[in-house]
Order: structure tokens, then sequence, then C-alpha cells
């Protein structure tokens, strides 16, 4: 399975995956591609240190929206990918990218989907709203990407505890280490072994 990672951030769950490849809980797969909208994104390091194609597409170099996501849906055709991984990328994906990768795109969201997901839910907002509202279980979604906001077809999910005593910070570091860092691995190996398949917008994982 090729993939395309596109990523804005710190890449830990970049890290997970470039880990799980080279420790053989991911097999099959070759990242192909790391593309990041920010220049300053610790991901594209860690890409590069992984000896991973590490590049940088961001609206700010293109003269309109339209000319940047023709350059970002180029650089992934380019290179053939067959899975689109979007790992705390912070750019509205091109609608026209979306369609060309209709169940062939996932994305991670730190919550249980449909809590504390949709438009304004990202960073730390989510891990405010699940204190604000007190639930006692958190946890991530790994889902296909459609065209709304963390509305896609749901892959995979795992709970986390939250704490009385938790704060935004020590909560998404929670859900990162034992959620995040785990199913995102998971769904990828899953999927280069084609045991992934969408049915009337539900998802059957074959194990
Ligand atoms: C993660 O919390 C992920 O759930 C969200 O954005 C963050 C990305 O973190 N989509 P990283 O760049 O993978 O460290």
């Amino acid at each position: 399975l090729k993939i395309a990672v596109l990523v804005s951030g710190g890449g830990t769950n970049l890290q997970a995956i470039i880990d799980s490849i080279a420790d053989g809980r991911i097999t099959d797969t070759e990242i192909k591609v790391v593309i990041s909208n920010n220049p300053k994104a610790k991901a594209l390091e860690r890409a590069a240190k992984a000896g991973i194609e590490a590049v940088c597409i961001s609206p700010k170099q293109y003269a309109d929206r339209e000319l940047f996501n023709d350059a970002l849906l180029e650089a992934v055709n380019a290179r053939g990918v067959d899975l689109i991984v979007l790992a705390g990328f912070m750019v509205v994906v091109p609608e026209k990218m979306i369609k060309a990768y209709r169940n062939r795109m996932i994305n991670i969201h730190p919550s249980l989907i449909p809590s504390f997901c949709g438009t304004g839910y990202y960073g730390l907002h989510v891990h405010e709203a699940a204190l604000k509202r007190g639930v006692k279980i958190s946890g991530a979604t790994v889902h296909f990407v459609d065209e709304g906001t963390d509305t896609g077809p749901i892959i995979m999910q795992k709970p986390v505890e939250v704490r009385p005593d938790d704060t935004p910070e020590v909560l998404q570091r929670r859900i990162m280490e034992q959620a995040e860092w785990q199913i995102m691995p998971k769904v990828i190996d899953l999927i280069a072994h084609d045991k992934v398949h969408v049915k009337d917008g539900r998802v059957f994982v074959e194990e």
C-alpha cells in the first residue's frame, strides 16, 4: 500500500506510522510522501529523518485557493498513492481530492465521534469541550473522509478514561498515547491487507 501522509504540526501520528512500519506492526506499506502546509512543521523533520520525501505545499504559495487545491491533488496523484492519511492536517481538504479518493482517505480525530467533532472542534478545543461536559470516557476515531467535517464512515475507535483533575493538555496527551498512536497504524495495516470494507456508509473490518 502506497500512502501519502498530510500533516501540519508535531507529527506524532506520522511518527507512530513510521515506527509501526519499522517494527512490523504495519506490513506491505510504504510512505511515498509527507506533505505539510506548514514549512515549520516538526512532522517534516520526522519524515526527513526517516528518509521519506517531505514536501511543503501551502496556500500561501499560491495566488488563489484553487491553484493550491490543484497543486495538492497533483502532488498526491503524481506519486501514485493508494491511500491518503490526514494526520493533524489543518487545511480544508479540496472537494475534488475527497471525490478522487473516496474511501481512500482517512483522518484521525481525538474524540469518540459523533461527540465533540465538526467545525471548531480542533486542537485543544475538543478536549476543553469534553472536560466542560464532564464525560468520563473520551478517545479517538479513525474515519474515511467525506465532504463534511469528521462525518465520514467510522473505521475504528478506542476509548480513553477521563480523570477528574485532567487539563485539556493532559487529556490530549493520554488520548494520543493510548488511542491515536494505536488505531492509526492498525487501520493502515488493515487497509493494506484489504480488510476494510464500506457498505451503506458503515465500515466492516475483517479481523
Ligand atoms: C492529533 O491530536 C490528532 O488527533 C489531531 O491533530 C493532532 C495531530 O497531532 N487531528 P500530530 O501532528 O500527529 O502530533
